[in-house]
C-alpha cells in the first residue's frame, strides 16, 4: 500500500467513517493529497471538514478507514490486517508531523510572540532555547512580523496573532498543514495578509489541506478542491472545473448560496505579505 516511493501521496485517507453518539459525520472518506500540494476543503456546514482533518491528525479516532500520513498509519499499528491502537506518546509523535491553524488564533496570551514560536521546539523537541529563538525570528520573518517579536498577543491585531500561529505551527517543521478555516474570524481588512502568507508557503512547496470559504484562494492557490456534503465528497477536481463548471447539484446549490450570501474579503490573494520585502520578478519579459 505505501511503498515509500515519491509517488506515494502525503495524505492517504480510505473509506474515513466517523460517527458521535449514531450521527453518521463522515461516510466513507477517501482522499490523496500528493506532496507539494494545496487541496481546498468546501462544504456547507456540518458536511464533516473539520471532523476529518481532526482524524488526519488523531484528534478524532477513526470508527473505519485508514489514514497514512508519509507512510504512517495514523493512530494505529496493523499487526497481521488487525489494527491495534498507538500508544498516546506515539500518537503524539506522529502529530509532530503535522501543523494545524484554526479558526481562533490559540496563541498563549500570556506568551510573546516569539515565545509561543519557540515553546514547542523547547518543550517538545527539547532544543536550545537561543537555537529556537533564533528560528522563532527566522519564521516572523517569513510572515512579515519581524518587527513584533515582543509584542504579546493582546498587542497584535487579529490577522497578525494567525501569522503568529502559522509561524507557530511551522516552528515543529511539519510536513503537513492543516488549515481550518484560517480567516473566518478576521475582519474582512485583515484577510488578505493571511491569505498572502498562505500563499507563499504553498509557493515554497508545503502540502496543505486548507478548509475555506475564500473561493478566490480555492481559485488561485489550491492545485486540488474537494467538495463535501453530509459526510461524502460529492465531487473533486481542478478548482477551476469545480468552482466554475460543477457537475453536480449539490456542488452548484452551495455555490450559488456562497455567491448570493458571502461577501469575498479580497479580489485577489495578495502576492506580498505587509511587513516583507517582495521577492524580485522570477523572469522578464
Ligand atoms: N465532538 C462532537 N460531538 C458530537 N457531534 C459532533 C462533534 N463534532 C462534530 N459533531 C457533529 O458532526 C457534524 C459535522 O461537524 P463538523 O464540525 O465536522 O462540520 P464542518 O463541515 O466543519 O462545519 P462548519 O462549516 O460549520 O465548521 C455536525 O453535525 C456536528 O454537530
Ligand atoms: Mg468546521
Amino acid at each position: 500500500m505505501t511503498t515509500g516511493t515519491t509517488s506515494t501521496p502525503l495524505v492517504h485517507a480510505l473509506n474515513v467513517s466517523k460517527a458521535f453518539h449514531g450521527n453518521e459525520v463522515l461516510k466513507g472518506i477517501d482522499l490523496d493529497v500528493h506532496r507539494g500540494q494545496v487541496v481546498c476543503l468546501l462544504g456547507p456546514s456540518g458536511s464533516g471538514k473539520t471532523t476529518f482533518l481532526r482524524c488526519i491528525n488523531q484528534l478524532e479516532s477513526l470508527d473505519g478507514g485508514r489514514i497514512w500520513v508519509d507512510g504512517d498509519l495514523m493512530g494505529y499499528e496493523d499487526r497481521g490486517g488487525t489494527l491495534h491502537d498507538l500508544t498516546d506518546r506515539a500518537i503524539a509523535a506522529q502529530r509532530r508531523n503535522i501543523g494545524m491553524v484554526f479558526q481562533r488564533f490559540n496563541l498563549f496570551p500570556h506568551m510573546t510572540a516569539v515565545q509561543n514560536i519557540m515553546e514547542a521546539p523547547i518543550q517538545v523537541k527539547g532544543e536550545n532555547k537561543a537555537k529556537a529563538r533564533e528560528r522563532a525570528m527566522t519564521l516572523l520573518e517569513r510572515v512579515g512580523l519581524s518587527d513584533k517579536p515582543d509584542a504579546y498577543p493582546s498587542q497584535l491585531s487579529g490577522g497578525q496573532q494567525q501569522r503568529v500561529a502559522i509561524a507557530r505551527a511551522l516552528a515543529m517543521n511539519p510536513k503537513l498543514m492543516l488549515f481550518d478555516e484560517p480567516t473566518s474570524a478576521l475582519d474582512p481588512e485583515l484577510v488578505g495578509e493571511v491569505l498572502a502568507v498562505m500563499r507563499q508557503l504553498a509557493r515554497d512547496g508545503m502540502t496543505m489541506i486548507v478548509v475555506t470559504h475564500e473561493m478566490v484562494f480555492a481559485r488561485e492557490v489550491a492545485d486540488h478542491v474537494v467538495f463535501m456534503d453530509g459526510g461524502v465528497v460529492v465531487e473533486q477536481g481542478d478548482p477551476r472545473s469545480v468552482i466554475d463548471n460543477p457537475q453536480h447539484n449539490r456542488t452548484r446549490t452551495f455555490l450559488g448560496r456562497m455567491q448570493a450570501e458571502y461577501k469575498p474579503a479580497v479580489e485577489h490573494v495578495p502576492d506580498v505579505i505587509p511587513g516583507t520585502v517582495p521577492k524580485a520578478p522570477t523572469s522578464v519579459d
